[in-house]
């Protein structure tokens, strides 16, 4: 189903003391603001997902996953299997970050996976997608976020995806302050639409929730929520301040 999502990554930042108190004041603002259509995530490090899930269960927020592993389970040190998730009530995980994909080389056979693990143990994928600076600039765009959607999700049925939460990230609009255009946007996810559409056909591609991410902020995200393909946003270092996380909220209620 289409929703209307701000979720909040919060990557590698805060220590236990400093995520406590970050999700308990919005869970208090939350209280307040939180409308049927809204939804609000937050995607802590694995080490305080339990307690965010504890939190969540008494508030108005979702919590996810920043990763998984593609494997079901057994000999992965370090890993954290769906199936685990799942365990402790995470609704959403992302898949496919571009530092991921970048530092951990992860490849869009393995994002698939990823993908099909979380399917089958309930948990929404918030599978990332982006071009690089180099390929936006050769205008390459929409074909490197083709490759990554037919690669990472087509394997799927409709049925499945319609599980699927896409969050569009311009790579070059990470964490630099350069946010893509609200036009930018626009066109971005008014084309991954259409590639839904093809694949899947219009039904499923409008019911296809669709987020913008990068150098997304409490001043800008209006703006860019009110293109008619933006359903909200993955946010990252805007995340990280109870304050200007909930303005993003706001924007989108
Ligand atoms: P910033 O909002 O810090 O640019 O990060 C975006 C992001 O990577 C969210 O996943």
């Amino acid at each position: 189903m289409r929703k209307k999502i701000v979720a909040g990554n919060w990557k590698m930042n805060k220590t236990f003391d400093d995520a406590y108190e970050l999700v308990e004041k919005i869970a208090d603002e939350l209280e307040k603001i939180a409308t049927p259509e809204m939804n609000v995530v937050v995607c802590p490090p694995f080490p305080f997902l339990e307690m965010c899930g504890d939190m969540s269960q008494e508030s108005f927020f979702a919590v996810g996953a920043q990763d998984v592993s593609e494997h079901e389970s057994g000999a992965y040190t370090g890993e954290v299997s769906a199936a685990m998730l799942a365990s402790m009530e995470i609704d959403y995980c992302i898949v496919g970050h571009s530092e991921r994909r970048a530092y951990h080389n992860e490849s869009n056979e393995a994002i698939a996976n990823k993908v099909k693990q979380l399917l089958a143990n309930d948990i929404s994928p918030i599978f990332c997608c982006g071009e690089k600076l180099p390929e936006r600039e050769a205008d390459k765009q929409f074909e490197v976020v083709e490759k990554q959607i037919s690669e990472g999700l087509f394997g799927l049925t409709a049925e499945e995806f319609a599980n699927i939460v896409i969050a569009y990230e311009p790579v070059w609009a990470i964490g630099t302050g350069k946010t893509a255009t609200p036009q930018q946007a626009q066109e971005m996810h008014a084309f991954i639409r259409s590639l839904i559409a093809k694949k899947y056909g219009k039904a499923v591609a409008d019911d296809t929730t669709i987020l913008y991410g990068g150098s997304c902020n409490a001043k800008n995200a209006k703006e860019l929520f009110a293109n008619p393909d933006v359903d909200g946003g993955l946010i990252g270092g805007a995340s990280l301040k109870a304050e200007d996380f909930l303005t993003i909220v706001k924007a989108r209620i």
